[in-house]
């Protein structure tokens, strides 16, 4: 093959697709025999054929190298069996059969994806579980704000994988639409069976429109889409963990393994597989540009450029697999340290909010209360006091309304306790969101 050959073709990159290309090939080939367009012999010696080449290539052989995945399938297949296997490409072309090996591959990757969610989730909902009596603070703007139980945080994240799995869901009716049969563009002459070829596949329907079945990336774009969200999600979490681990928080630990060492600074431990988990998104959301750009302005129906639509979608499923596996194994080693994010929540003054609502549940106006507590926080800074380092005697200095009891709103787990908002940070809330989010694990 010269190198011009070898730039316009694709199989250096499509090399993946040749299970599910022979797969949809034995389909198409069994509905040629059972609308009689080839007869039933022929159809026998193409699909033992085809079996033959997917044995060997399961054996380890490599398939000789042509344009692209499909030419090598069918050149393959008549070295073997002779003539007759060209009979395979019968009533299709080429631009079929690629939409649809790829919706075949994406369905895969779909439920690849899908699992590797809900593992993760299982391990959030146990971290969450372990984790129950952690009190930790909560943050808006990276500052102080208001305790929370350290569960309630890492559950957050096990509704973005929730969210992650409807999406992938709601993207998988789309791509479980079957395009073969839209031949090159116009459809064909022949009496095909589409909803055979349907059924044979495992797809749920037939396209209506065939420039539309053969130029039709949507469900690429869209899968590229899920794949940089739970990409994102990720980021979030680890850049937590890296703020975490920062001996400043000295919240958590993960395993060593996911660390390493400077070669500088011996006291180093570098949260690189976080960061390469975070740095990972560039190339990801990089692959969604990437395919859109492909598709924009495209004429319809095919065009060569939707070739390189393929890059950009093994590339973000590879990189979003392989980082929630490495996520599942990193985050089923995170451990709290409890002490510290205690310690860690009477700085700050967080339990400001309780003061001011102490007040408000007396009949101060909140907008009046908001201020006196101002006034105690600046006292405080003043003197460099806690807010539960305070006498009741101080307290009064700024209000009557402060009795003994104060204190109980000063304490940072009471203080998530007293959440009782649907959704909110109290340890019941928690045990509620757990409940919830296991019933939709599978
Ligand atoms: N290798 C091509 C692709 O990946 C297959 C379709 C080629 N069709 C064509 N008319 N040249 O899109």
């Amino acid at each position: 093959m010269g190198n011009f050959e070898q730039f316009i073709g694709s199989f250096s990159f499509d090399g993946r697709l040749v299970e599910v290309d022979i797969i949809c090939s034995i389909a198409h080939v069994r509905m040629l025999v059972k609308t009689k367009i080839i007869n039933a012999l022929e159809g026998k010696k193409i699909i033992a054929g085809l079996e033959s080449i997917l044995k060997d290539l399961k054996k380890g052989w490599k398939i000789p190298k042509e344009e692209d995945i499909h030419f090598a399938v069918e050149k393959e297949l008549i070295r073997r069996i002779g003539l007759i296997g060209g009979k395979m490409h019968t009533a299709r072309s080429r631009n079929d059969q690629v939409a649809t090996d790829l919706r075949l591959y994406i369905k895969y990757a779909i439920k690849t994806i899908d699992k590797l969610l809900n593992n993760f989730q299982k391990i959030l909902v146990k971290k969450a579980s372990d984790n129950i009596d952690v009190v930790m603070p909560g943050f808006t703007h990276l500052q102080p704000a208001q305790p929370i139980l350290a569960a309630h945080h890492i559950l957050a994240y096990a509704q973005m994988m929730q969210r992650d799995k409807e999406r992938l869901e709601d993207c998988y009716k789309r791509v479980d639409v079957l395009p073969l049969g839209s031949a090159a563009l116009a459809g064909t002459s022949f009496k095909i069976d589409r909803q055979y070829s349907a059924k044979l596949l495992g797809f749920r329907s037939v396209s209506e429109n065939s420039l539309d079945g053969v130029s039709d990336r949507d469900f690429a774009i869209e899968f590229v889409f899920c794949m940089s969200v739970i990409s994102l999600h990720l980021t979030r979490f680890c850049e937590e963990i890296i703020l975490w681990m920062n001996p400043e928080f000295n919240y958590i630990t993960i395993d060593d393994k996911f660390t390493s060492g400077s070669s500088i600074m011996p006291q180093k431990r570098n949260p690189d597989c976080a960061e390469v988990i975070r740095g990972k998104s560039g190339r990801i959301f990089g692959d969604l540009i990437a395919l859109l750009t492909i598709v924009k302005s495209l004429p319809l129906a095919y065009n060569r450029d939707l070739q390189e639509d393929k890059i950009p979608v093994f590339d973000a499923f590879d990189n979003v697999k392989m980082c929630l596996k490495v996520m599942n194994e990193m985050i089923e080693t995170l451990k709290f340290i409890k002490e510290n994010t205690l310690k860690s929540t009477e700085k700050g003054f967080i339990a400001a909010t309780e003061i001011a609502d102490y007040l408000a549940i007396q009949n101060v106006p909140f907008r009046t209360a908001h201020g006196i507590v101002k006034d105690i926080v600046l006292y405080c800074k003043k003197y460099s006091k806690t807010l539960n380092g305070l006498s009741i005697e101080e307290f009064n200095k700024f209000s009557q309304l402060f009795k003994k009891d104060i204190f109980k709103y000063l304490d940072a787990k009471n203080i998530a306790d007293m959440k009782v908002s649907y959704g909110s940070t109290s340890k019941k809330s928690i045990i509620r969101q757990i409940g919830n989010i296991k019933r939709k694990l599978t």
